[in-house]
């Protein structure tokens, strides 16, 4: 996929392209849902689950974490283009590859977001409020 100036968006599972540093930054420094997590445990996620690292050429612009089994269910989460390359248009090529790997061709798919609802209607995701009254949560003990 080519990105500004022709240079080829890369988004792939390679855990060694994983920039570790970076992804600790802006989980613990700029999200808003991630801001309290140690680093040890953000570290033992990447390790967990499927990550995918988005790359400018050779440049960390993006990251997504999937949890999944691979066939019945793909929970897509910590998933942020670093703001200096937001809006031009890396996340939705991101995600439409993400969505068409073949690990996550079987499963439903499931996130939680606080605002970017319509960034992700455009890709597919419906709040489907008939579905959502068979979901039922146990939150994290304090
Ligand atoms: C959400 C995010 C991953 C999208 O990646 P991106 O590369 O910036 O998105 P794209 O350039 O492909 O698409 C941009 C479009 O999505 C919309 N969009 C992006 N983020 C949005 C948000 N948080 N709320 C509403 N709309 C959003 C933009 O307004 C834009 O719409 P337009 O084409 O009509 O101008 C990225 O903006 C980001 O990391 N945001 C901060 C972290 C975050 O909110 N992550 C998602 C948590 S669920």
């Amino acid at each position: 996929v080519s990105g500004a100036q022709g240079v080829e968006l890369t988004v792939t599972s390679d855990v060694g392209r994983i920039d570790r540093e970076k992804v600790l930054g802006y989980l613990q420094g700029e999200s808003y849902w991630a801001r309290g997590r140690r680093s040890e445990d953000i570290l033992r996620t990447l390790e967990t689950s499927l990550c995918f690292s988005i790359l400018l050429g050779d440049e960390f612009v993006g990251f997504a974490r999937v949890i999944t089994d691979q066939v019945t269910f793909n929970y897509l989460c910590d998933f942020f283009i670093l703001p200096e390359h937001q809006n031009k248009g890396f996340g939705t090529q991101a995600l439409r590859t993400i969505i068409s790997d073949d690990r996550l061709s079987r499963g439903m798919w499931i996130l939680f977001t606080k605002t970017a609802h319509e960034f992700y209607r455009r890709l597919g995701f419906v709040q489907d409020d008939g579905f959502f009254t068979r979901v039922m949560v146990k939150h994290r003990p304090e």
